[in-house]
């Protein structure tokens, strides 16, 4: 009886050991930081500017922005965007114009200036980090 009861704990404590081994192989993106800490602070990333703009994996995607925009805003009084992207400022800013398709609207027609379907830029076009992605990722574009 007694050494059944040794090797029941022996066993016990084998399984226990193995559990934490196996617990132990899953790591948060948090790190081993207990949860009743806070966090440590990321380290800031600088805001990727690339001239001439980045490449587009496909036809008719949002380009990605070439450039910081931690200084813009956008909301119901101003977008700061349209101040170099807009078809009356382009020019003289050296920017590109917002796309063709930015000016229709739902039913199809052309408008004058851009449509409100494409006033917050950041829907689809996103910023980029000068950053190594968290996960690997092998994706290619269409060429
Ligand atoms: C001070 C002027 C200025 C402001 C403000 C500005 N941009 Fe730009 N943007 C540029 C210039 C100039 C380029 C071209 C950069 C290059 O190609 O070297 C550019 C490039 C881009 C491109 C890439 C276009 C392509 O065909 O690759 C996108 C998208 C873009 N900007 C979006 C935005 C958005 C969204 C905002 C607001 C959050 C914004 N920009 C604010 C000047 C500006
Ligand atoms: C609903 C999605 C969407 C929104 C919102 C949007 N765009 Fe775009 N944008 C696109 C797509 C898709 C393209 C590529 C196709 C095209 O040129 O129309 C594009 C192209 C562009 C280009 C490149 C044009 C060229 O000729 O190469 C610029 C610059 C641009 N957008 C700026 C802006 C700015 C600034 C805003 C906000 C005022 C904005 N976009 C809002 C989807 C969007």
């Amino acid at each position: 009886m007694k050494k059944t009861m040794i090797t029941l704990t022996t066993a016990l404590v084998v399984l226990i050991f193995s559990g934490a081994v196996v617990a132990g192989a899953v790591e948060s993106l948090r790190g081993e930081q207990p949860l009743t800490e806070n966090a440590k602070e990321p380290a800031k990333k600088q805001a990727l500017v690339v001239k001439g703009g980045i490449e587009r994996s496909y036809k008719q995607q949002p380009p990605v922005i070439p450039h910081a925009i931690d200084k813009d805003e956008i909301n119901l009084k101003v977008n700061t965007c349209l101040n170099c992207h807009s078809e009356k400022t382009f020019e003289a800013k050296k920017a590109p114009k917002v796309g063709d398709s930015h000016f229709i609207d739902r039913d199809g027609k052309v408008l004058k200036t851009i449509s409100s379907r494409r006033y917050f830029c950041e829907q689809c076009h996103a910023p980029q980090l000068n950053a190594d992605p968290l996960v690997v990722n092998n994706f290619e574009g269409v060429k």
